[in-house]
């Protein structure tokens, strides 16, 4: 087995590489390349409507596997912001293809760039969830959205979070989650964290929002919202999110457990 010792802050800088030990806040860490992995390269998919917690315990569960972690809906978010700025229409499939065409889309750490600027705040905003439902319905934007994907599935073990995670973007994933909580639970979260971001909106109208939302993503033609086949139901109305992680954790030990891939 070869065993790397390097000083590096940006793991996308390493493609083929795999965290093996260390700490990611910290300069030194130990890589090693994927070829020589003990345990081989493992896909998690986290799918499930807004509000569900699936953005929380992702993050928390890529960081405590130390896999890298895909936010999906951020990708959508920023290819309608591109359509927005440019002052298109969202239900508009050539205006949608030729955003998604063109744009250059780079996480780093938390944050999101789109052609160079930092627009993770930015695609927070309702209108912008709004036109991300609406844009990911476009053919030529799933298909760029996919592509982007899976080309992050093929650097290491992942994290990824969507719609149709399980479904359709890593199909073969060695472990599928699905949330799921109650309309309530959702508006209820989804509020809070609009608050904390500083945006006034009422519970009812955030309610009405998630179920447009749900209608149109359960609904829509291509890849729809639903969960995969082999995926495992999570629901998460009544749990903390330290129940959720453990349950969450407990399967992904057995997983590797029946796979034979437990060190
Ligand atoms: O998870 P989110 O709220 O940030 O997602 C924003 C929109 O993007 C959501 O309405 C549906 C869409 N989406 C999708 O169609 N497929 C994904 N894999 C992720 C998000």
């Amino acid at each position: 087995m070869r065993w790397i010792s390097v000083c590096f802050r940006n793991r996308e800088a390493w493609p083929g590489f795999e965290l093996a030990a260390g700490d990611l806040q910290g300069q030194f860490v130990v890589i090693q390349h994927h070829s020589d992995l003990r345990v081989p390269k493992m896909i998690i998919t986290i799918d499930g409507p807004a509000g569900s917690g699936k953005s929380t315990i992702s993050r928390m569960l890529a960081s405590r596997l130390g896999f890298r972690f895909l936010d999906t809906g951020a990708m959508y978010r920023a290819i309608a912001l591109a359509v927005l700025q440019a002052g298109n229409n969202p239900n508009e499939e050539a205006a949608n293809a030729a955003a998604a065409a063109v744009a250059e889309l780079k996480f780093d750490g938390d944050s999101l760039f789109l052609n160079g600027r930092d627009v993770s705040q930015e695609i927070r905003a309702p209108r912008v969830s709004e036109a991300a439902s609406l844009v990911a319905a476009s053919p030529a934007v799933r298909d760029r959205m996919v592509e982007l994907q899976r080309a992050v599935g093929d650097t290491g073990s992942l994290v990824t979070e969507g719609r149709d995670q399980g479904t359709v973007v890593f199909p073969l994933a060695e472990c599928k989650f699905f949330l799921t909580a109650s309309v309530t639970a959702r508006a209820n979260r989804r509020l809070l964290d609009l608050q904390e971001r500083g945006i006034s909106q009422s519970l009812e109208e955030v309610r009405q929002q998630i179920e447009e939302r749900d209608q149109r993503d359960e609904q829509r033609e291509l890849a729809p919202m639903k969960p995969a086949a082999d995926a495992i139901i999570v629901e998460t109305s009544l749990l903390t999110i330290e129940q959720v992680l453990e349950q969450m954790l407990e399967q992904i030990r057995r997983r590797k457990a029946e796979s034979g891939t437990d060190t």
